[in-house]
């Protein structure tokens, strides 16, 4: 403990959870993420970054500025909260924007906060205006202002709040005000993962669950985990099952290439929703451009599982097109998917 308060030791403190993700609370997902920003594989400069920032919170003893992290679902902002509380001793507290209803729940949830903890808000764009406004003073002054009564009546009482850190993910930085992006101190934007970094992360969490893989197999699965480090590791498990009932246990090429054919998980990764997705705009709008609307509709999704899930990895590897009149599939999508590519 610094003269400041502030707890930077080296043991993280487990989490205290508001409100969980369904994938955060499985236990063998946390065992598998990384702990520390030193065992963290891959997004280089965004852990140099994170590294540069808390090792001078730490020499200065102050408060690490507030983080934003940006990117497609599974590429590790959750994994980056729990790593920034660990490394600065303190506590994980996670919410959610659409979990944070009322302002009472945001105030509920900051005045338990203590110096040094991680307040982590998940689909931060999605917060409500009132909440939103809340969190303002929160983030700038570390006090938040209650408004008892209405009309002529009203008055209002400043809190002191402890100095937490805000950590702040999103699918959709452009969804945010700008009020509220120009109060994170850090952002980053996190990118789909290499073959290189991803057969890394299948290595060691081959090595963490004790299971015998051949650099073959292990270059296959990252081939197929569309970029992403929580995909490569649910394969992982399913190709683990295929392994010890129809081989012996071992994970080869050809383990992964048949457990993943099961799967739904193509030769480039594409899932089946994938393929829907690119099938639809070349069989009911001739390969666009169409509107996201009128592919969801057809479809039968949400337009927002398919705008934050679906596209960012088509868009990626350049088997989809965004142009100013919608979306398009590239050639790259009709030779993949077995139509006759249009000259
Ligand atoms: N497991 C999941 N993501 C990881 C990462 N980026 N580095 C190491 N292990 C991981």
């Amino acid at each position: 403990m610094n003269n400041n308060g502030f707890k930077f030791s080296s043991s993280g403190q487990g989490i205290v959870s508001g409100q969980c993700l369904p994938s955060d609370n499985e236990p063998e997902m946390i065992s598998l993420r990384p702990e520390r920003l030193a065992d963290y594989i891959g997004q280089g400069e965004t852990i140099e970054t994170l590294k540069i920032a808390i090792e001078a919170a730490r020499i200065r003893g102050e408060a690490l500025e507030h983080v934003l992290l940006h990117g497609p679902p599974g590429l590790g902002k959750t994994t980056l909260a729990h790593i920034i509380a660990n490394e600065m001793g303190g506590r994980l507290v996670i919410t959610s924007g659409p979990a944070l209803e009322k302002g009472g729940d945001l105030i509920g949830m900051l005045t338990q906060l203590e110096t040094g903890d991680v307040f982590f808000v998940d689909e931060i764009h999605r917060l409500s205006k009132a909440v939103e406004e809340l969190l303002y003073p929160a983030m700038e002054d570390y006090c938040i202002d209650f408004v008892f009564d209405k009309g002529i009546n009203a008055r209002s009482h400043r809190f002191r709040l402890k100095q937490f850190v805000l950590v702040g993910a999103t699918t959709r930085v452009g969804l945010l005000s700008s009020p509220l992006r120009d109060r994170f101190g850090l952002f980053r934007s996190l990118d789909f993962y290499d073959q290189a970094d991803l057969e890394k992360i299948v290595n060691r969490s081959a090595r963490l669950l004790d299971l015998q893989i051949d650099p073959r197999g292990a270059a296959e699965l990252a081939r197929r985990s569309r970029g992403t480090p929580r995909i490569v590791n649910r394969l992982l498990k399913r190709v683990r099952d295929y392994a010890q009932v129809r081989c012996d246990g071992r994970i080869s090429k050809s383990a992964v290439a048949d457990a993943l054919r099961l799967e739904g998980v193509d030769s480039q990764g594409l899932t089946s929703l994938d393929r829907r997705y690119l099938q639809t705009i070349i069989d009911y709008y001739a390969g666009g451009p169409v509107g996201i609307e009128a592919i969801a509709a057809t479809l039968l999704e949400e337009t927002d599982t398919l705008v934050d899930v679906v596209e960012p990895y088509l868009l990626k590897t350049g088997l989809l097109v965004r142009t100013s009149s919608g979306r398009k599939a590239a050639s790259a999508a009709f030779s993949h998917l077995g139509y006759p590519v249009e000259q």
